[in-house]
């Protein structure tokens, strides 16, 4: 069995992340091969180029099995652009319509928040990835005037709520059968209304699976004071982006925080959700857990489960061992991260 995996190492501290990642994959990979196919995009196409993402790459990484991304994202270009038309492109037309992201708690790992045990944070956020704020629509009228309105819309159709509602309950079926649905419904009296009105349709197909809803706000107080009450949380591309980043910080940080943009039909992409972090570009100090457990992620989902357990074992002996999960105070190199979640994963 090959997999053939594409490769975005992008920018910034990308590449010496997704370097870890594959460093790891390499040393758990047992009874299958693996083709990696590098992709030559981010900050540096562009500004040599003009190119963000020609077609023949969106149609390479259309032939992978999955994509392993590091970062988009550089302060030599101008914010949005690979952002827009290589992050979000990709995600859109390769119609990975979720974005999955554990927030889980690795043993030995300090938060900010003390009150929380280790067993407190173990949820999941199922994020809406292919449409809210996010779609693009909207314009400028009279930009540049007195007069100027700036319209962004939140676009959600009964297609795209339908289905990521679906995928969240099919998740919580699978873990302790709690869906919370995190919106803002007494404000966005229609996007809210629309989410609500879907999970109380889908919700008698999974009997199982009790349901519950928490405006976003209030669920950034839970996040804090209470998380232990969230197993799985269904929300639109714009809460979602927000919410898990203060769920990575319960996690230790955005050096461990890994997200899955998963097309259930086609090619999904793993990555770190953490960003560029320039000032650590090419020092050897950033943590590559993140991107690591990015790959754990990628394993399961291409079936090969044993060697994605045997990553998420690694990563927990990493964490116990490490002094810090910020980047350059672990007490490790970022490539001696990568070794330890070896001699974890391997022993
Ligand atoms: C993320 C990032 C992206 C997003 C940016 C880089 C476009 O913040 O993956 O969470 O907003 O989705
Ligand atoms: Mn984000």
């Amino acid at each position: 069995m090959t997999h053939r995996i594409g490769v975005i190492r992008g920018d910034g501290t990308g590449p010496e992340v997704v370097a870890e990642g594959l460093k790891v994959l390499e040393a758990v990979r047992d009874g299958f091969e693996v083709e990696l196919v590098v992709f030559d995009l981010g900050a540096d196409r562009y500004l040599r180029t003009g190119q963000v993402l020609p077609d023949e790459d969106l149609e390479g990484l259309r032939g992978c099995d999955a994509i392993l991304l590091g970062a988009v994202g550089d302060p030599r270009v101008k914010p949005g652009i690979l952002e827009r038309d290589l992050l979000l492109r990709i995600r859109f037309e390769l119609d990975q319509y979720v974005n999955l992201r554990p927030v889980i708690r690795y043993p030995g790992v300090q938060t900010l928040v003390p009150s929380h045990t280790e067993d407190d944070v173990d949820f999941v956020v199922v994020r809406e990835n292919s449409e809210g704020l996010y779609s693009g629509a909207g314009g400028f009228h009279r930009k540049g005037t007195a007069q100027e309105v700036a319209v962004q819309e939140s676009i959600n159709t009964r297609h795209g709520v339908e289905r990521i509602v679906r995928y969240a309950f099919d998740v919580a079926a699978n873990r302790r059968k709690h869906l919370t649905l995190v919106h803002k419904t007494n404000v966005l009296t229609f996007a809210g209304d629309l989410y609500q009105r879907v999970v109380d349709e889908v919700a008698p197909t999974f009997p199982d699976v009790r349901t519950e809803y928490v405006h976003v706000d209030a669920a950034c107080i839970y996040f804090l004071d209470q998380p232990s009450r969230f197993d799985v949380i269904v929300t639109d591309n714009m809460f979602g982006d927000i919410i898990t980043d203060l769920g990575a910080m319960i996690q230790g940080g955005m050096g461990v925080a890994a997200g899955a943009n998963i097309a259930p039909e086609g090619v999904s992409m793993f990555e770190p959700i953490g960003g560029t972090a320039p000032d650590h570009t090419g020092k050897g100090t950033i943590n590559p857990l993140a991107a690591i457990a990015a790959v754990q992620m990628l394993l399961v989902l291409l079936g090969e489960e044993r060697a994605g357990d045997r990553v998420h074992a690694g990563i927990g002996y990493a964490t116990q061992r490490m002094k810090s999960m910020r980047a350059g105070e672990m007490g490790y190199s970022t490539a001696e991260v990568g070794d330890l979640v070896i001699e974890g994963a391997t022993s």
